[in-house]
């Protein structure tokens, strides 16, 4: 099948998995496709639709990923057999995410083509940040999302689903109970005083949890993305001892969301 056009449409905490989706984006220009990335948190899944080769990107969290993902991923419309490729980056270990996706883009009548795993540094409150070791890790990635983005056009690419195992693992992310819980672990240390109200950490939440006033006030819908954390010019979400990491600058991830609001209408 000759691809003509791919709309690519990712979530990124700290630029990795943007960096995943752009390099799948320098390939299939190479090979003369046109390709549009489109940020998630911009766009309401239920108006993506077209017949262009659809791409998801973003980020492995609790096995699974954000429930915001799970959300734009479930809301997508159905489709009359639309191809459809994933990636996303993870630390580690997925085991929830591959399978599962497949699961509920094969029932709404999408084509399943390819999706790719590509392990790329820790996001999760590093104890430490080795640039160079991020370095290595990021290239190796990088060469694996190259491959992948080839074998997507040459039909070559794969995407497997074990039944049962990975809709169980998949469950967890999915769950309420388990942010909840892991609130506790991750909870974040305001330093108030820090704060200059630049607002950042406002435009960068995907779940609209922060309200700048006298400094940032979150409310209970946060998914510990590492956006505000790790993005705050001063450092204002604190975590004892921890490291911030990130892979792109903060305009990458920022892109223009003055636009978020007649985007979404
Ligand atoms: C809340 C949270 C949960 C995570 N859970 C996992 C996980 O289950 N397995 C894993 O391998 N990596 C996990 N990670 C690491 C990220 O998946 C990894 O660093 C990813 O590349 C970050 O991508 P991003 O920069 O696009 O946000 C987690 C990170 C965060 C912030």
């Amino acid at each position: 099948m000759k691809y003509k056009r791919s709309d690519i449409y990712w979530f990124s905490g700290t630029g990795n998995s943007l960096l995943a989706a752009k390099m799948i984006k320098g390939v299939f220009e190479e090979e003369g496709l046109e390709v549009e990335l489109h940020q998630m948190m911009l766009t309401d899944p239920k108006k993506v639709k077209g017949k262009s080769l659809l791409g998801l990107a973003f980020p492995v969290a609790e096995q699974g990923t954000y429930p915001f993902v799970w959300d734009f991923i479930k809301a997508l419309p159905r489709s009359k057999g639309r191809k459809v490729f994933m990636v996303d980056t993870m630390m580690m270990f997925s085991g929830g995410i591959v399978g599962p996706v497949k699961k509920i883009l094969d029932a709404k009548g999408y084509k399943t083509v390819g999706a790719k795993e590509l392990k790329m540094p820790n996001n999760l409150y590093p104890k430490k940040i080795d640039p160079g070791k991020n370095d290595q890790t990021v290239v190796k990635a990088m060469k694996e999302a190259e491959e992948f983005a080839h074998a997507v056009l040459d039909g070559s690419a794969k995407w497997g689903r074990i039944p049962v195992l990975s809709d169980g693992m998949g469950y967890f992310s999915q769950a309420d109970w388990t942010w909840n819980l892991l609130g506790k672990h991750y909870k974040m240390e305001i330093k108030k005083k820090e704060c200059i109200k630049c607002g950042i950490c406002e435009k960068l939440c995907p779940t609209g949890n922060i309200k700048v006033k006298k400094y940032p006030v979150m409310g209970d819908k946060c998914k510990y993305c590492m956006r505000c954390y790790s993005y705050c010019p001063r450092g204002v979400f604190h975590k004892e001892g921890k490291g911030r990491y990130k892979a792109v600058k903060v305009g990458e991830l920022l892109g223009d969301l003055s636009e978020r609001k007649q985007e979404k209408e």
